[in-house]
C-alpha cells in the first residue's frame, strides 16, 4: 500500500511476539517502537526511530505507546515521556522535522506535548477518534485519523529548514473560521436588495475581511504552514491517485460482510418481563405509525429512519459493530433475530451498484436524498410486520410492544415501567464522542432543526423540536 513506517500499538502483540516478528520479516517497511524493549536487557526490540529525506528535508520518525500497557512476558514498556524526550534530543541535531507516532489516546498526546517540546507532528491513535483538523499545542500539531480504515489523513507541510510551526498558528485557524463567516454574511447581503444600510454593512464587512486577510498572510509568513484533510475511503477522493488502497479496503469489507451475514442471525431474544407480569418487546415503527401518524411523518423524513443507507454504501449493513447503533433492538430483550430479509431488500431498493461504493454521502447531497427517499418509500410499501433497521422510535422511547402473560396485546400506556421521558442519555448511547464528535445535546443546532454553518440540508431528526427534555 505504499507504507514506509508503522508505529506499533499494544494490540499488535495479541498473537504474540513471534507472530509479529514474522510479519515484520515479510514487511517492506519499518516497524517502529522507541519504548517497547526486552525486559531483561532494556534494549529496543524494534527500530527506535528512522530518518528519511524528502525533497531535501530530513524527517526523523519515532514511536511510543502508553507506558501503562501490559505486553506479553519478556517485553517491557518504558516511560513514554522520558523516551520521547530522549528521542527528541537524539534527533534534533540530525533532522529538520520530528514526527512522533503515538499510541496512547488524545489526552495523553496533549500531555506529552506539554512535557516534551520539539516534536513537530504527533500522529496519534488508540482511542479511535478522528480530528477533522489538527490540534496545535505550542508548535506541535496533533493529528488523529480514526480507526478501521474510515479515513486516510493527508497532511501537506511547507517547510523552511531551521523553522517550525508558528506557535501562534491556533489563532490563524480561528481567523480562517472568522473569514468564512464573513464570506457567508457577505453572500447573504448580496442576495438582498441594495439600500444604504446594506451597502454600508457590506463595506464594513469588506474592510474586516481585508484586515483579516492581511493579518493571516503575515502570520503564515512567520512559520511553517500546513494543509490537512481527512479523506474518506471514497474512490472519487482518490482521483487518479493510488487506487490500490481503496480496492484493498473494498475487498476486505466485502469478505467481512459475507462472514457477518452468518454472525448477525442468532437466537431470538426473550421479551423483558415487568413487575406487572407483562412482556415488553420491540414493536418497530410500523406499529407506532398506526396511532402516532404525526410523529411518524416527521421521523420518516429524518436521517435516523434511513440510517442503513450509509452502511449499505460501505457494505457494512450486516456488520454487528455498525448495526448496533444504526438499528433498533439489536441484542436487546425482545429484539431482532435475523436480518435475512435485508440484503435482497436493499439490493432491490437501493441498487447493487451503490453497495460498497464508499461514496461519502454528505458530499453528495442529491444522491443522499434520492437513496433515502427510495428507501423510505420502499419500507412504507413493504409487507414487513416488523423491521428493525434504522434508528427508530423505540431507540429513544424504549421498547413499547406490550403483551400480557397470555400473549394478548395491550396498549403501551398500561405498562407503568416504560420510561416517560427521553433524556440526553438516550441520545448519547449512540452519539458517542467517537461516532458523533460534533454532538452536543444542548448546543447541536441540528437537534433544533437549525442548520449548522456549512451544512445545507440538516433537519430536526425527530418530531419533538421544542420539547427536548434536559
Ligand atoms: C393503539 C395505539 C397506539 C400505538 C400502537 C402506540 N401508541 Fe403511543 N400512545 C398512544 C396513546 C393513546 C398515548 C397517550 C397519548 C396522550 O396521553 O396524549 C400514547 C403515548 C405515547 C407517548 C407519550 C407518553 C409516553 O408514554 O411516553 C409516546 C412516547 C409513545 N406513545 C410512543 C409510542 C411508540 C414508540 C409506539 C410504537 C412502538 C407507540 N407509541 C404505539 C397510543 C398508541
Ligand atoms: C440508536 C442510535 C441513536 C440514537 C439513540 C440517537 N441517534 Fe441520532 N443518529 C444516529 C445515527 C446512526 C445517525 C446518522 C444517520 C444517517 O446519517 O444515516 C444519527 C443522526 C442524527 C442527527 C443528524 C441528522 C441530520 O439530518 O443531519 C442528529 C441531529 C441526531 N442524530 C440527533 C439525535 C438526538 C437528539 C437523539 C436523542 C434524542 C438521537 N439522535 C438519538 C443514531 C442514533
Ligand atoms: C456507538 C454508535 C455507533 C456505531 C457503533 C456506529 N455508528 Fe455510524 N453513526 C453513529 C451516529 C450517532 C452517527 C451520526 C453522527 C452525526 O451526524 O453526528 C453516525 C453516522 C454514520 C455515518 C455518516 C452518515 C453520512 O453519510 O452522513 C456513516 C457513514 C456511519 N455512521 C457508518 C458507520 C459504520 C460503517 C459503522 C461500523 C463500522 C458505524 N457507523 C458504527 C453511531 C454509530
Ligand atoms: C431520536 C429520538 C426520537 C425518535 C427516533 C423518536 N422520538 Fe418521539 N420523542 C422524542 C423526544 C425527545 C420527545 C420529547 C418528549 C420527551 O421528553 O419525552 C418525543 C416525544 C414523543 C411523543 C409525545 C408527543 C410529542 O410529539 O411530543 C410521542 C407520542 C412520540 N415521541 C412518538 C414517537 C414515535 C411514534 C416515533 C417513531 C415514529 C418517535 N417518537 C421517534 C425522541 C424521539
Amino acid at each position: 500500500m505504499g507504507f514506509q513506517v508503522l508505529g506499533l500499538g499494544e494490540t499488535d502483540f495479541a498473537l504474540g511476539l513471534d507472530f509479529l516478528l514474522k510479519l515484520k520479516a515479510k514487511a517492506q517497511f519499518s516497524f517502529l517502537s522507541s519504548n517497547i524493549v526486552d525486559s531483561k536487557t532494556e534494549k529496543p526490540i524494534f527500530e527506535p526511530y528512522v530518518v528519511r529525506e524528502v525533497r531535501g528535508i530530513k524527517i526523523g520518525i519515532f514511536s511510543v505507546i502508553d507506558s501503562s500497557f501490559v505486553l506479553p512476558e519478556g517485553i517491557k514498556v518504558l516511560d513514554s515521556v522520558a523516551t520521547s524526550q530522549k528521542m527528541v534530543q537524539e534527533l534534533s541535531s540530525k533532522v529538520d522535522v520530528i514526527i512522533a507516532l503515538t499510541h496512547q489516546g488524545l489526552a495523553k498526546d496533549v500531555e506529552l506535548t506539554q512535557k516534551v517540546s520539539g516534536i513537530d507532528i504527533m500522529i496519534g491513535g488508540h482511542d479511535k477518534q478522528h480530528l477533522d483538523q489538527p490540534t496545535q499545542i505550542k508548535s506541535t500539531l496533533i493529528l488523529e485519523s480514526g480507526d478501521q480504515g474510515k479515513y486516510v489523513g493527508v497532511l501537506n507541510i511547507f517547510w523552511k529548514k531551521g523553522s517550525h510551526f508558528n506557535s501562534e498558528m491556533e489563532t490563524v485557524v480561528l481567523d480562517q473560521a472568522k473569514l468564512a463567516q464573513i464570506d457567508e454574511k457577505l453572500s447573504q447581503l448580496r442576495a438582498m436588495t441594495k439600500d444604504d444600510l446594506v451597502a454600508r454593512q457590506e463595506q464594513e464587512l469588506l474592510r474586516q475581511k481585508w484586515d483579516l486577510e492581511q493579518k493571516l498572510e503575515l502570520m503564515k509568513a512567520k512559520g511553517n504552514s500546513y494543509q490537512h484533510e481527512l479523506v474518506a475511503l471514497d474512490l472519487e477522493a482518490f482521483g487518479d491517485g493510488d487506487k490500490r488502497v481503496f480496492k484493498a479496503v473494498q475487498a476486505f469489507k466485502k469478505s467481512l460482510a459475507s462472514i457477518q451475514k452468518k454472525g448477525v442471525a442468532g437466537p431470538s431474544l426473550e421479551p423483558r418481563v415487568t413487575q406487572q407480569g407483562n412482556r415488553v418487546e420491540v414493536a418497530t415503527y410500523k406499529k407506532c405509525s398506526v396511532c402516532h401518524k404525526e410523529q411518524y411523518d416527521v421521523w420518516k423524513e429524518s436521517k435516523h429512519a434511513s440510517a442503513v443507507v450509509p452502511l449499505y454504501i460501505r457494505n457494512q449493513h450486516l456488520n454487528p459493530e455498525c448495526i448496533v447503533c444504526h438499528s433498533v433492538g439489536f441484542h436487546e430483550p425482545g429484539g431482532f433475530k435475523d436480518l435475512g430479509y435485508l440484503e435482497s431488500f436493499l439490493d432491490k431498493t437501493l441498487g447493487k451498484k451503490h453497495k460498497g461504493s464508499m461514496v461519502e454521502l454528505r458530499d453528495h447531497p442529491e444522491l443522499d436524498q434520492k437513496l433515502r427517499r427510495q428507501y423510505v418509500e420502499a419500507i412504507e410499501k413493504a409487507p414487513f410486520k416488523k423491521d428493525f433497521i434504522g434508528v427508530q422510535c423505540e431507540n429513544c422511547h424504549s421498547p413499547r410492544g406490550v403483551k400480557d402473560a397470555l400473549g394478548q396485546e395491550l396498549p403501551h400506556q398500561v405498562e407503568t415501567e416504560l420510561p416517560k421521558k427521553v433524556v440526553a442519555q438516550s441520545c448519547l448511547k449512540c452519539h458517542t464522542p467517537s461516532q458523533s464528535p460534533a454532538f452536543n445535546f444542548e448546543k447541536d443546532l441540528r437537534i433544533l432543526g437549525q442548520r449548522p454553518l456549512g451544512e445545507k440540508d440538516a433537519k430536526a431528526p425527530f418530531h419533538c423540536k421544542v420539547k427536548v427534555a434536559p
